[in-house]
């Protein structure tokens, strides 16, 4: 949890930032995460939902650093993997096989091998995507002599109030199988035999919702398609509502994850379905609220009375504002400097990164001048390093995980050394 002294200094999970920069000799860009409040975040979740059978799987993609997945592992997640790589992260940080979804378009055959070898019965189930998929597991595992288990991805089109480009259930997203072809799956995962078994139906509308009516209306139309196939003869173990929960980046638009579980508990009760594992998979809302990137500020100029501040942090750290045109609140790390008589105060500055790109612009915030040496960007715990790049030979951001016991660790891997070698390598 992100707080300031009295002074203006900023704390996160009860330490001082600059403070937790300088054990660590750590120079900026540095993402910092406090993973107590994560775990916290993930305990509450996972409590809500009583002794109703759960699983709460973490979407990796949103932050797939070791100590991260760890933790919530810790704290009884499992998780919601897109890759053979985040899988094998969920798997050594000591997710069970039959806590992990695998999901996405376009899996790798060795990701499939992964989901259908893992453990006693492979993994909880492989989401599939499309008829042509189901075709292509099957073939895997009848040459692994193994059942896959598979969900279907359901496309409900919904368009959910969110960005376009986390919008994932309407009908001109790229994801998921639509109604109308929905029998037509079932018919194909039976006429494959022992090859496939169908455990469950799901669907993930989108992301960054801070409205409940898309994730409800979603879940209402999951909830009466597990009945017609349940009349069709499926017995189906699991009803994935998907993640997307949305969180608070400064203009107070949120719902609680614990609310849009209790919305889900209720209709899947309501439905005569309680016996079936409710399935969630937040990535963004477990741990996003938790991590701040710490920049410097490089360079000013002022140009036509426009005020840039150029900063150590460009889009290859954090690409979600030129990619989505995110904004995320930039304040200074603190504490505040006492200003001399004539000096001009707050003003409006365009932040920008390094990048050669015109996009490389975080928005346009007001900050006093003289600027302050160093700033924070809020709420990048989730979608932040997980979309990091090397783009114009960057070495990727340090990394400081603040421990629920007090520890610190910190993660150099990817820097600018690290980058040369690689390329040199070619
Ligand atoms: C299939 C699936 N599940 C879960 C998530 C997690 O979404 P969020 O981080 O918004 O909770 C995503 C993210 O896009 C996703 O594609």
């Amino acid at each position: 949890m992100l707080s300031r002294a009295p002074d203006g200094e900023a704390f996160l999970g009860g330490r001082s930032l600059a403070s937790i920069l300088d054990e660590v000799g750590a120079a900026t860009p540095a993402y910092v995460y406090d993973l107590g409040a994560m775990a916290t975040e993930a305990r509450e979740l996972v409590d809500s939902f009583g002794a109703h059978a759960q699983l709460v799987a973490f979407a990796v993609k949103a932050n797939s650093a070791g100590a991260v997945v760890r933790t919530l592992a810790r704290a009884g997640c499992g998780a919601e993997v897109g890759s053979l790589a985040e899988l094998e992260v969920a798997r050594i940080s000591g997710i069970e096989a039959d806590r992990m979804l695998l999901s996405g378009m376009g899996k790798s055959v060795a990701a499939i091998d992964a989901a259908i070898g893992a453990g006693a019965r492979g993994i909880l189930a492989i989401q599939v995507d499309s008829i042509d998929e189901l075709e292509r597991i099957a073939a895997r595992s009848r040459a692994l002599g193994r059942t896959a288990r598979v969900a279907l991805r359901v496309n409900p089109a919904i368009r959910a109030d969110t960005h376009q480009a986390i919008a994932t259930g309407h009908e001109d997203a790229k994801f998921g199988i639509l109604r109308a072809d929905l029998p037509r799956a079932y018919a194909a995962i039976r006429a494959q035999g022992e090859a496939l078994t169908l455990v469950g139906l799901g669907a993930h509308v989108g992301s960054q919702l801070v409205r409940t009516d898309a994730y409800f209306d979603t879940a209402d139309a999951l909830l009466t398609l597990v009945h017609e196939f349940e009349r069709g003869g499926a017995r189906l173990e699991l009803i994935d509502f998907g993640g997307g929960f949305g969180i608070d980046y400064g203009d107070g638009c949120f719902v609680r994850p614990r609310d849009f579980v209790a919305g889900v508990l209720a209709r899947t009760i309501a439905a005569g379905l309680e016996g079936r594992t409710v399935v969630v998979e937040p990535g963004r809302s477990l741990v996003g609220a938790h991590g701040c990137l710490v920049a410097s500020v490089v360079a000013t100029k002022v140009v036509s009375g426009r005020r840039w501040a150029v900063l150590d942090a460009g889009m290859n750290d954090l690409l979600r504002p030129a990619l989505y045109g995110a904004r995320h609140r930039i304040e200074p790390l603190g504490p505040r400097v006492a200003r001399r008589g004539g000096e001009p105060g707050a003003q409006l500055w365009r932040v920008v990164g390094p990048v050669c790109e015109s996009s490389d612009e975080f928005g346009e915030y007001e900050l006093d001048e003289p600027l302050p040496a160093r700033v924070l960007i809020r709420d990048v715990g989730a979608y932040g390093f997980a979309m990091a790049s090397n783009y114009n030979g960057r070495g990727l951001p340090t990394e400081i995980f603040l421990h629920e016991c007090g520890k610190l660790s910190v993660s150099r891997a990817g820097d600018a050394n690290a980058w040369i070698a690689q390329r040199l390598a070619t």
